[in-house]
């Protein structure tokens, strides 16, 4: 059999794990045959391809990036969808596809099987907002990687008694900021998922300040203060009516400063979150996906995305994994928030 895989959606720190778990047991133990499909659903359908041996991911498990490169092309919008892919498929003699990716890879993929393709998925995001999984590979890097900025930022904070506010990623769910912000010490974290205020955003700030500490405010990307529920968004303008100049991270640093007083300053993360060698955790996680999906694949589960389960990983269908995102409880919120001010 050969089995064609791709890697979709934003990178993310252990994609080259998957791939090279993927392959060696797929290789060693199955005696299969791999094709690596070039930037995500574009190389599939435009089937740029090319033959993946064992001495392609040699070495690979500590290399962030992906070797396949990514897109964030759908299949789906114009661009040929099932047919077309079920053609490539045929006149390159692949016999099935493991698609590694997010939510968005994930949704084509359930359709194309839906639609009868052979089809796996192995979930991937720094996000963490996969349903179905209790974590995804990348988080663990991403949550490390910002954690260790933020305690970077907090000596230079504390040496000019400033507050700093720093972004990172996470557009529609706070698990990264929940995660880093409790690792630091961050006076306070700001998640998409929960309303907080100016006020309230100040009250934290003027505590902390207060016990003699440099405030330290972790903003998700998605996050939106309470009552400002982007009424000037359409109007090219920012939370604030501004002219929109940076993220939230930006918006919300002279808005502290001038209710507070206190000088502030912001960090905007991005995509250093999402470079570099993944965490031996990461490395380990994504290498087991990498193997199971092998598995599925031989099995002939299709229709399915690997997950992890406590400590196991299993099998679960793609509707579980795309029907809805994992937000942060209320009660994982709560017992980081004893923590603020
Ligand atoms: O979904 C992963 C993610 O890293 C988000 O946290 C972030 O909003 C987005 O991708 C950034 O995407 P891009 O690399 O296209 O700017």
């Amino acid at each position: 059999m050969k089995i064609g895989i791709l890697t979709s959606g934003g990178d993310c720190p252990g994609l080259n794990a998957v791939i090279r778990g993927a392959v060696l047991k797929g290789v060693r133990i199955y005696g299969q045959h791999f094709a690596g499909i070039r930037d995500g659903w574009r190389g599939l359908v435009e089937g740029d391809v090319f033959d993946l041996e064992q001495r392609d991911v040699r070495g690979l498990s500590k290399v962030g990036g992906t070797i396949l490169g990514t897109s964030r092309t759908n299949p789906f919008d114009g661009n040929g969808g099932t047919e077309s892919i079920k053609a490539t498929l045929a006149r390159l003699d692949i016999d099935a596809v493991i698609a590694i990716g997010g939510e968005g890879t994930l949704t084509a993929a359930r359709r194309l099987s839906d639609e009868g393709l052979n089809i796996v998925g192995v979930p991937k995001t720094i996000d963490n907002d996969l349903s179905a999984t209790d974590y995804t590979f990348g988080f663990d890097t991403a949550v490390s990687i910002a954690t260790e900025a933020i305690d970077r930022l907090r000596t230079t904070a504390e040496s000019h008694h400033r507050c700093m506010v720093v972004e990172v990623m996470g557009r529609h769910v706070g698990w990264i900021a929940l995660h880093a912000g409790m690792a630091s010490g961050a006076h306070a974290i700001l998640i998409p998922e929960q309303p907080a205020s100016l006020d309230q955003i100040s009250e934290w700030v003027h505590e902390a300040n207060d016990r003699g500490r440099a405030p330290v405010v972790v903003v998700a990307e998605g996050f939106i203060p309470a009552g400002h529920e982007h009424p000037h968004a359409e109007r090219g303008l920012d939370t604030f009516g501004r002219p929109r100049l940076g993220g939230i991270g930006e918006q919300l640093a002279p808005e502290i400063e001038a209710r507070t007083g206190i000088e502030t300053r912001c960090a905007t993360l991005g995509h250093l979150q999402r470079g570099g060698v993944p965490t031996a955790y990461d490395r380990i996680l994504a290498t087991r996906l990498g193997m199971a999906a092998i598995d599925s694949v031989v099995g002939g589960v299709w229709g399915t995305m690997v997950a992890l389960n406590g400590t196991e990983i299993v099998h679960v269908p793609f509707a579980d994994a795309t029907d809805v995102l994992k937000t942060v409880p209320q009660h994982r919120y709560d017992e980081a928030a004893i923590l603020f001010g």
